[in-house]
């Protein structure tokens, strides 16, 4: 059984934590939107996976054939809270800062980027954003809010796959993660037909194990080197204040570049997002533009 803290599910729509456990709101383990609202299950993916609706927290794996896992290195599993021995091989992300030549962390212009929407404070941020961002989202929130996806996309924002029910990739098997990637991949295909670019993993919890099966799938990932630790706005006992991101934010604009880090999954952190806009203003790159890159591996219509 899995644990889930009190960030993974506060962020995943349609989850509420209750004695320590994260429970579906309508005490349903599998489906957690109004089946009407969600995005319909499409005949192109029925036919792959034999199944007839989108997976609950656990995505089953469905071997892909451009998916070799023998060429995955070895290394040992960890879990949020412990770190591996240090080593270069390895490369963790979150335990030691240690990046990949082709990860990106940073852009040559101060820029926002927002994590583990859609969900409906997205929407308030939508209405005030005037140039284009990055939104890296959940395939979980992709398929119970279509609705705000598209909103994103119509805006002509960027986005990015950020796992299906954000779990600490490290500490799962190989299987398991091909499995939180594709399922990702398919949420966003069938609710905006196209296949993602960009890929930032949760918690920034990535090590060289992790990095080999998402370079397989053909996605970059993104980290960040500007955190503004919004999400301790919405927990108790990791406490920071409005005014202190505010004060990083006007230190930050001073270096003039970077990639900032945000969430979009809870109001509280949407509309301190708005304030750092207001700050930053309009002057920003989405991270294809940092890079001059494509936005979409593939885009099907
Ligand atoms: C789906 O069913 C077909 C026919 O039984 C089978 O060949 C195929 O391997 C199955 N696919 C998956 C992903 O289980
Ligand atoms: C990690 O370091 C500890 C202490 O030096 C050692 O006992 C352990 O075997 C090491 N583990 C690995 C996987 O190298
Ligand atoms: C994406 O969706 C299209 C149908 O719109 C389908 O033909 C294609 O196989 C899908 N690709 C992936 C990678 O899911
Ligand atoms: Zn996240």
């Amino acid at each position: 059984m899995k644990k889930y803290n009190i960030i993974n599910c506060a962020l995943l729509a349609g989850f509420f934590l209750e004695n320590g456990e994260c429970l579906a709101s309508k005490g349903s383990t599998a489906l957690i939107g109004e089946e009407d609202m969600q995005t319909p299950f499409p005949e192109w993916l029925a036919e792959f996976t034999n199944l007839t609706q989108w997976p609950g927290l656990d995505p089953p794996y469905v071997p892909l054939d451009y998916i070799d896992l023998t060429e995955v290195p070895e290394f040992d599993r960890y879990y949020p809270g412990e770190c591996p021995n240090i080593s270069r091989e390895q490369c963790s992300f979150d335990c030691y800062n240690c990046v990949d030549v082709d990860d990106v962390t940073s852009c040559f212009k101060l820029s926002q980027t927002f994590d583990d929407g859609p969900a409906p404070a997205t929407e308030a941020l939508l209405e005030k954003l005037r140039h284009r961002t990055t939104f890296f989202v959940l395939g979980i929130n992709t398929v119970n809010y279509p609705d705000i996806y598209e909103h994103i996309l119509e805006r002509g924002h960027l986005l990015g796959s950020h796992t299906w029910s954000h779990e600490f990739l490290p500490s799962l098997s190989n299987e398991e993660i091909v499995a939180q990637i594709e399922w990702s991949i398919w949420a966003m295909n069938a609710t905006g037909n196209h296949f993602p670019k960009y890929f930032r993993p949760p918690y920034g919890a990535i090590d060289n194990r992790v990095r080999a099966i998402i370079k397989q799938f053909g996605l970059t990932v993104v980290l960040w080197d500007l955190d503004t630790f919004d999400w301790k706005l919405i927990t108790n006992d990791q406490f920071r204040t409005e005014e202190q991101i505010l004060e990083d934010i006007e230190v930050w604009k001073e270096q003039e570049n970077g990639l900032i880090l945000e969430h979009d999954g809870a109001h509280r952190t949407v509309d301190v997002a708005i304030k750092i806009n207001e700050l930053i203003g309009n002057d920003q790159l989405t991270i294809a533009e940092c890079i001059g890159d494509v936005d979409y591996i593939e885009r099907y219509n």
